[in-house]
């Protein structure tokens, strides 16, 4: 029976994970009744005796199987603490994952997790463009390990192009993909489905690839990988699940087998978050399914806005996928909403988009998302300057890309900041 603290249902029907993201996975009696989680501020955990730590030790080092039932106690901080152990059971219910764990950045999960399945010698796919700190990690760190990178484009249907990416591989092993969809900045789509089953038809008997999702733009609300054929999903929860640009962290979410394998590699970084933010983070997802819910409807007015727009070029917005768009199926099958992610092109290149940025008054010039305060940045020059100019072009991201993250303010404040905005631009 699931004891009352992991209850899923109510008379036999399941409640949503923004139900219990109150409740879920912690027990007020084991601290004192306080409904909510002291935070854990100690590196270390007494053991009752001597048995008792040396039977922790050989579970967490995996020395022995699990008895049934039997869970890993709490023995040091770099390995387990409570604040992080019930967020990482409530992240488990958005995506419907077996396990999930913290990391002190996005960053922290998407190394962690890549050098936990990559090998000298090794493919990885990844889709491009990525996050800027993603794409440099692969590039330039990556490759000095002997990883050899393929790139997937987003935007384009993969049956397009699988031909001449099995060719590349080459009989090498690949080791993992590691796709960001919508992509960072332009919103562009990759097919979850289509990908997770090209890149698994390179297992070996001995071997099958982590498809890995960086589902920062659009989860843990508008979109689950694990559904569409996915292993593994990360986050940057600095963004969405943080909420309030005031605590850098990141999350891994997927199977046992994949997570044990994540956490050992965490433990042995070192790259898990500590107390205070986990506690953050629990405070956070409590009103998670609300804020991404008002960013997501003050998005839709605005894109409309930014496409009426005589000094607008081109706007990169979920919603306006057309029907007829290769990606309009894409984004039916595996987007439950747009989200609140904006990139649009002003007329008039780095000039232009300079001085709009400069004449913002209510929205924030700075880079990050997902937080209750609009932000707009400057991805050619600021998120993505990493990226060399001809790549930038080739990607969409040119010099008058402005890309906006929509806050929870009233949307008509926003429009008549981007309104007076626009005016100033010469
Ligand atoms: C899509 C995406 N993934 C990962 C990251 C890295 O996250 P963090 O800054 O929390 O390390 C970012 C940061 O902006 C991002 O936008």
């Amino acid at each position: 029976m699931t004891s009352d603290h992991k209850r899923k249902s109510i008379n036999g029907k399941p409640l949503r994970p923004e139900s219990m993201m109150m409740r879920y996975g912690y027990d007020p009696h084991l601290s004192e009744g306080a409904i909510k989680p002291p935070i854990f501020q100690t590196s270390t955990f007494a053991f009752r005796t001597a048995e008792e730590g040396k039977a922790f030790f050989e579970l967490a080092y995996g020395l022995r199987d699990r008895e049934p039932g039997e869970k890993l106690g709490l023995i040091y901080s770099r390995l387990n603490n409570p604040d992080l152990e019930v967020l990482e059971d409530r992240m488990t219910l958005w995506d419907d994952g077996d396990d999930a764990a913290v990391f002190d950045s996005g960053m922290a999960a998407i190394t962690t997790s890549l050098f936990t399945f990559v090998r000298p010698g090794d493919v990885l796919f990844y889709s491009e463009p990525v996050y800027g700190g993603t794409h440099h990690f692969i590039q330039h760190v990556l490759s000095e390990f002997g990883v050899t990178a393929i790139a997937i484009p987003s935007g384009v249907p993969l049956a397009g192009v699988e031909g001449a990416l099995r060719k590349e591989v080459g009989g090498r092993r690949v080791a993992a993909a590691l796709i960001e969809t919508p992509a960072n900045p332009t919103n562009a789509l990759v097919d979850i489905e289509a990908v997770s089953t090209f890149v698994h038809s390179f297992a070996t008997d001995d071997h099958c690839p982590c498809v890995m999702i960086d589902n920062t733009f659009l989860g843990p609300l508008w979109q689950h990988p694990l559904k569409h054929g996915a292993d593994l999903v990360l986050y940057s929860a600095t963004k969405f699940i943080g909420g309030h640009s005031d605590v850098i962290a990141g999350i891994a979410v997927g199977g046992a087998e994949c997570m044990a394998q994540i956490k050992g590699m965490r433990t042995f970084l070192g790259t898990m978050a500590g107390p205070w933010t986990g506690w953050l983070l629990m405070r956070s997802l409590e009103t998670l399914k609300m804020r991404m819910t008002a960013q997501m409807k003050n998005a839709q007015y605005v894109s409309d806005f930014l496409a009426d727009h005589p000094k607008v070029e081109k706007v990169n917005y979920l919603g306006m996928i057309k029907q007829g768009d290769p990606m309009y199926e894409v984004y039916r099958k595996q987007c439950a909403s747009p989200g609140s992610l904006i990139s649009f092109v002003i007329r008039g290149e780095e000039k232009a988009a300079f001085e709009f940025l400069n004449a913002l008054q209510l929205v924030h010039l700075a880079v990050s998302l997902g937080g209750t305060e609009s932000l707009a940045e400057h991805p050619a020059s600021m998120t993505h300057a990493g990226y060399d100019a001809d790549y930038k072009t080739k990607l969409g991201i040119v010099p008058g890309l402005v890309r906006l993250s929509v806050g929870v303010e009233h949307f008509s404040d926003i429009i008549e900041d981007l309104t007076q905005a626009f005016d100033a631009i010469s």
